[in-house]
């Protein structure tokens, strides 16, 4: 079997990249491990910049996103039993976020390539990467007991942060950066109206909260937990104990419970592999980063990886330069750094972080303080928020 582009991984970053070749006519094939249903069944993210919008459009797969998602001019911020509003519209010269579940994302994504036709191979096991050095490389896999082999020109790495294509790469020639929080995120999905028209982040000396939603009958929250926590441990009814007494009581008092229709619990981490290429296999997506939920940026970010490379491979298959290609992971990088920071910055504004001492703690508290008494510090967390040019 032979393609033009290998993409490893049917998550949001393969199946864009994905869309975006078959409508450019440049061949690709999907390799997923998992089931089409499982993939699909994710419960993730659910804040999309304008420019992962604008690449959807581009895409040809954002019409239900523009009938369903929800356009948002603000942001607030709560603690001290108090909310601040940060205007990201005003602050940003009229930017704005879209709140649409990334499991819509996919479900887009999945519906139009099966419209396409485009192959796509789901539960294939011992995905192998072959020649990645060489301008031959090949991809090996098993679909049930038959063995499968993919010949190409290119490998797109855009399995997540466990998958093989990164652990292909020498470790002499990949460099990785890591932090990982002492804490994780306890998320709950419920059919009820969301408590607030806006996102909610609360800063609670119990721990950080998050109010979100996917529509205005669905809500999505998150309480912070001990990073060794286990999802058995807590019932709805001490999950919305737990989020009502870290939020203002004015929110409390009206958030609607309801039953989980989706508990988990995710480990907060930041990490960044460098460079996102070697040979012909490139990086994308959780493959290469990873960032905590805080400030939204994961899916965002893959889909900058995906505008790069999708970008280089166009000018490689089509205009014949590798200049694109060439500049991938430089350019990719450059992005992704200063979510990194956003992120990480974020996620220390918010979370409680049992280890600091008393002067630490009442420095999260005076920027906390100055982020909502300043306007020109308002806008530094509104422009990260809203998302940095590509
Ligand atoms: N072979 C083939 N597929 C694999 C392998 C493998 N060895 N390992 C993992 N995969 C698949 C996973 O099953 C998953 O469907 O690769 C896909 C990777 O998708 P994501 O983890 O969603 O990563 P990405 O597409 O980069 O999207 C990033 O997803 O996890 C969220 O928070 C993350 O919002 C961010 C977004
Ligand atoms: C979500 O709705 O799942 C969500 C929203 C904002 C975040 C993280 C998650 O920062």
């Amino acid at each position: 079997m032979r393609t033009q582009v290998a993409i490893i991984g049917a998550g949001p970053a393969g199946l864009l990249l994905g869309q975006l070749l078959s409508r450019a006519g440049i061949d690709n094939v999907i390799v997923e491990q998992r089931s089409r249903e499982h993939v699909l069944s994710r419960i993730r993210a659910g804040v999309l910049e304008q420019g992962m919008v604008d690449l959807l459009r581009e895409a040809g797969v954002a019409g239900r996103l523009e009938r369903e998602g929800l356009v948002h001019d603000g942001v607030c911020l709560a603690f001290a039993d108090a909310l601040h509003r940060i205007d990201l519209k005003a602050l940003t010269g009229g930017k704005t976020v879209t709140v649409y579940g990334q499991t819509e994302v996919t479900h887009d994504l999945v519906e139009a390539r099966q419209a396409l036709g485009r192959p796509s191979f789901y539960e294939a096991q011992d995905v192998a990467l072959h020649a990645i050095d060489t301008d031959r490389p090949r991809v090996s896999f098993r679909i049930g007991e038959e063995a499968q082999e993919l010949q190409c020109d290119v490998i797109a790495g855009c399995d997540g942060y466990h998958g093989v294509c990164r652990r292909s790469i020498p470790e002499n020639a990949i460099t990785s950066f890591e932090r990982v929080y002492p804490f994780g995120w306890l998320g709950l999905l419920v059919d009820r109206p969301p408590a607030a028209p806006e996102l909610i982040y609360a800063h609670h000396e119990r721990g950080f909260a998050l109010c979100s939603m996917r529509s205005p009958e669905r809500s999505r929250y998150y309480i912070q937990v001990p990073q060794n926590e286990r999802v058995e441990a807590w019932s709805d009814e001490a999950f919305f104990l737990e989020l009502r007494r870290r939020l203002p009581v004015e929110i409390a008092a009206t958030l609607v419970a309801g039953p989980a229709i989706e508990k988990s619990i995710a480990p907060l981490r930041s990490f960044v592999a460098e460079p996102m290429r070697f040979g012909r296999l490139f990086l994308a997506g959780d493959a290469a980063h990873i960032v905590p939920p805080t400030g939204a940026k994961g899916l965002n970010l893959a889909a900058s990886d995906i505008r790069y490379l999708f970008d280089a491979l166009r000018e490689h298959f089509l205009d014949h330069s590798a200049a694109g290609l060439e500049s991938y992971s430089a350019r990719a990088l450059a992005r992704i750094w200063k979510a990194e920071r956003f992120s990480w910055w974020m996620t220390g504004l918010l979370h409680r972080f049992p280890e600091r001492n008393p002067f630490e703690q009442r420095m999260q508290q005076a920027e906390l303080d100055y982020l909502v008494g300043s306007p020109a510090a308002a806008a530094a967390l509104a422009e990260n928020y809203v998302g940095l040019p590509y």
